[in-house]
């Protein structure tokens, strides 16, 4: 089968504004979106610019907005956009500077990333053996310890569109993966964090970053964990 391959490209060095280029693509029903633009880099455009790593879903380093949505292009399959002859659009996520084509500047989401402390939290002397917990403490954070930091959900928010001083939904899980597990003592901290303007508040339940989440992250529903949290100033 063939696809129309549309993907926007930008170079800072020469373009005043971001244009499409289109490619027919030879593919199968079963290729990823990745397989073809690693197709347009190796045999037609060497130029072409994208960040990938692992090819399997577990770098996150390929989220693109992938026809309309935020999505890996290495676990996205050309069957599951359109058929033959079809067209497949292919943009940076949004919300973070465009480097070059399809690289975005990732430093500010890092940012907030490292601003919620994600890190374990206990300055007591470990005992001798391990920090036992119970395994329905253990499922509190199950979720968060999914997330592969791609920011598909961050970048498909409307609010931090507008706002980019807002920690967004990916920084919030992973606040959540720790503010839940019954062994950290970083609580306070992180919900003190989180409370202030550029915390959780900002969340206006719009849901599209637990649509756009590769990994099935329920990520509104840890944000309301967290805006729970931050409420009470318990977990
Ligand atoms: Fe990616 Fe999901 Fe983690 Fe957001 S919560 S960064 S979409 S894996
Ligand atoms: Fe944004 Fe997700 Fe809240 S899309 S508004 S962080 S529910
Ligand atoms: Fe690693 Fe896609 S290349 S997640």
């Amino acid at each position: 089968m063939f696809v129309n391959l549309k993907i926007l490209r930008y170079n800072p060095e020469k373009d005043k504004r971001p244009h499409w280029d289109t490619h027919k693509v030879e593919c199968e029903p079963g290729d990823r979106v990745l397989d073809l633009l690693n197709h347009v880099k190796w045999y037609v455009d060497p130029t072409l610019t994208y960040r990938r790593s692992c090819a399997h879903g577990v770098c996150g380093s390929d989220a693109m907005l992938i026809s309309g949505r935020n999505r890996l292009a290495c676990k996205i399959l050309v069957r599951d956009l359109t058929k033959d002859g079809g067209t497949i659009t292919v943009e940076p996520i949004r919300g973070l500077r465009v480097e070059r084509d399809l690289l975005v500047d990732m430093e500010p989401f890092f940012e907030s990333y490292r601003a919620v402390l994600p890190f374990f939290i206990n300055d007591e002397a470990p005992p001798a053996g391990e920090r036992l917990q119970s395994p329905e403490d253990r499922e509190r954070f199950d979720q968060g310890t999914k997330c592969i930091l791609c920011a598909a959900c961050t970048t498909s928010c409307p609010i931090f569109w507008v706002n980019g001083r807002y920690l967004g939904p990916a920084a919030i899980v992973q606040a959540h993966r720790f503010i839940f597990d019954s062994r950290d003592h970083g609580t306070e901290r992180r919900l003190n964090i989180l409370n202030q303007n550029t915390g959780v508040w900002r969340c206006r339940t719009a849901y599209n970053c637990t649509e756009a989440c590769p990994r099935e992250i329920p990520v509104t529903q840890l944000i309301e964990e967290v805006k729970r949290a931050v409420m009470y100033q318990q977990v």
